[in-house]
């Protein structure tokens, strides 16, 4: 069986691009892939934590996978702090990164410029940490959103370097990147992903916001000039929202056009807040339904398994490399 490797960063709630862009690839990719899905807090607390939030995050995180419907009998749920070699690996794989290379990475720009007054040394080597996730289990693809292209590619790269030095070692993964979703705007901007670390809330949908809030925001969203419902370039809003409802209920973007000739925005809008409640109404059962001791145990189980296998690994590096 072909392997599937990706994680998310326990910081904030999960949001509708999380689900859309990532996760919902994941569900669909567990039946035919070998699937292991990290929460990667390593990376996390590359932005100050508050540790008491950083501990129910982790949890929030395992309990979100299972409730979108990751199946721990088919995948393999972990935590990365867990299995010691991810941090080991990177250590490796810093060592042939090239400074030149980890300076055009477009997150970290971004990030140094959000968080001025802490720009520290795991945030630049965020991506090689990222890489060294991938490689430690021999990945095929890596489902993430548009937004980890640039990492994933990095990833590629590194791979190519240590394998052309020391021999064959790392499997060389491709990105998997949905078309529909890949990049879901935020709701009260259309030109800007939608992103936890927003400074407005009516940015996302949390995957934990109320009905009633959810509805709100979507009430609120940004259109574009016109009053027709339709997608195209020159409507980034509608088009958003489209892809959204569409993701969400199954329909093609076609047939809720069709659906909404000859009603306005308001009609479309209580439309989409609908399909976005309901999904969110039984996400939240599921989500509040798991018990936190059952879903501790999930968690140990799954970072015994990516244990053996990024053990095995460490153990090839070393040898190639001549470590004793
Ligand atoms: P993060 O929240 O940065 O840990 O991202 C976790 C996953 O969600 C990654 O695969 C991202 O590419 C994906 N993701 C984050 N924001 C969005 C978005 N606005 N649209 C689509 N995918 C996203
Ligand atoms: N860097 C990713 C993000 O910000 C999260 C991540 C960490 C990841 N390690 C990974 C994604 C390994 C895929 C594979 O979204």
């Amino acid at each position: 069986m072909k392997r599937a490797v990706s994680g998310v960063q326990p910081t904030n709630n999960l949001h509708l691009g999380n689900y859309l862009g990532a996760i919902k690839n994941w569900v669909e990719l567990q039946d035919s892939y070998d699937s292991l899905y990290c929460i990667v807090d390593l990376h996390a607390i590359t932005i100050k934590q508050d540790p008491k939030v950083l501990r129910q995050n982790v949890l929030n995180v395992a309990k979100t996978y299972l409730a979108l419907g990751i199946n721990p009998d088919k995948s393999t749920i972990f935590v990365q702090s867990h299995v010691p070699q991810h941090a080991e690996l990177a250590w490796v794989l810093n060592t042939i990164a090239k400074l030149g290379e980890l300076e055009r990475m477009t997150q970290f720009k971004d990030k140094a410029t959000q968080h001025k007054e802490n720009i520290n040394m795991g945030l630049f080597d965020y991506p090689v940490l990222m890489s060294a996730d991938i490689l430690l289990y021999d990945p095929e693809v890596v489902p993430v959103g548009e937004d980890q292209k640039q990492h994933v590619e990095l990833t590629r790269d590194l791979a190519e370097r240590f394998n052309s030095s020391y021999g064959k070692t790392f499997v060389v993964p491709e990105p998997l990147i949905k078309k529909e979703g890949a990049r879901i705007m935020g709701l009260d901007d259309p030109s800007k992903k939608m992103s936890k670390s927003a400074s407005s809330a009516n940015n996302y949908v949390s995957l934990l916001d109320s009905p009633d809030i959810a509805a709100k925001k979507i009430s609120k969203a940004v259109t574009d000039s016109g009053s027709t419902i339709e997608s195209g370039k020159d409507k980034p809003a509608l088009t958003n929202l489209l892809t959204i409802y569409s993701l969400l209920s199954g329909q093609s973007i076609k047939n809720i056009e069709k659906e909404y000739t000859g009603k306005g925005y308001a009609d479309f809008k209580k439309g989409l807040a609908n399909t976005v409640t309901e999904f969110l109404s039984d996400f939240q059962a599921k989500f509040n339904a798991l018990d936190d001791n059952k879903v501790k145990a999930i968690l140990e189980e799954g970072n015994k398994k990516a244990r053996a296998i990024a053990e095995a690994k460490m153990t090839d590096v070393k040898t190639k490399m001549g470590l004793l």
